[in-house]
């Protein structure tokens, strides 16, 4: 299937940028994010977590850094549902999210943009497919889609790669898919789990500028890393995550 992408006109603006002006009068200052003494124990006894405390609120962005196997993904997994705490609570959007099942929780997954290290790309779809799959499935209208999918694909500036495939792009470029595939719904959270840890210096700061930039629209951001160069390079705060606790840095 080809898509036919129509050249964007002055007057279209970002949706992201629209729904963040919508937001404008919200309050900043509520949680996005709650963990209330949460400890994850996997079920060979290893704890992930042990009773830590964290809030995020709204509009902010975080950089949770430490080792690899210190817990910072099993930390974003934890926030969309993958994993259970063993004990506490982990608040979302005001939801807790242990207590979500079914339909409940499909909804609160829709409100959260995930990102990936590994890009997750379906290889035999093309970017602008990859890309409105996600609101196809969330049964989206037509029209909805194409609405939402020119804005997003300018904004991680892969417009004119819309019909390519996967294995035709970059890194990089992949990566960029992978991120509007996770915002193409206008998330207020979005999560993003190494999102450069595949990528050289100079695609890594794209990535970075692309989360930035949905940040300053007014998404809430968490990305892990352990690139501490691009940690200093942006001015956010930082959590480490080091044998099971988080240390404000
Ligand atoms: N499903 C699992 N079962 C058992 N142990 C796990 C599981 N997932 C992660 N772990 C362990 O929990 C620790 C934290 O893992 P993870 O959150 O993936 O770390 P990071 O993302 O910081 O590299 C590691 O020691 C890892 O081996
Ligand atoms: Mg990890």
């Amino acid at each position: 299937m080809t898509t036919a992408i129509k050249t964007p006109t002055k007057t279209d603006k970002s949706i992201h940028q629209q729904d963040s002006e919508n937001q404008r009068h919200s309050s900043n200052t509520a949680a996005m994010v709650q963990l209330r003494s949460v400890t994850k124990t996997y079920t060979n006894g290893y704890d992930a977590l042990l009773d830590v405390n964290l809030e995020v609120k709204q509009k902010e962005f975080l950089f949770i850094t430490g080792p690899s196997g210190s817990g910072k993904s099993t930390l974003l997994k934890l926030l969309y549902g993958q994993e259970l705490p063993t004990q506490g609570e982990v608040m979302v959007d005001d939801c807790n999210v242990a207590a979500l099942r079914g339909d409940r929780l499909s909804l609160l997954r829709r409100r959260i943009g995930i990102v990936f290290q590994d890009y997750k790309l379906i290889p035999q779809r093309t970017v602008a497919e990859n890309v409105m799959f996600v609101l196809q499935a969330q049964g989206y209208t037509r029209k909805e889609i194409h609405r939402r999918l020119e804005p997003t694909l300018k904004l991680v500036g892969l417009l004119s790669k819309a019909d390519c495939f996967p294995d035709q792009l970059s890194g990089g470029e992949q990566q960029r898919v992978s991120i509007a595939r996770a915002i193409v719904g206008t998330p207020p959270l979005l999560l993003a789990d190494e999102p450069t840890g595949n990528l050289d210096p100079d695609n890594s700061w794209q990535v970075m500028q692309i989360l930035q930039k949905l940040n300053a629209f007014g998404a809430t951001v968490i990305v892990t890393t352990h690139d501490e160069q691009l940690v200093r390079r942006c001015n956010h705060p930082v959590v480490q995550v080091r044998d099971g606790q988080l240390y404000r840095k």
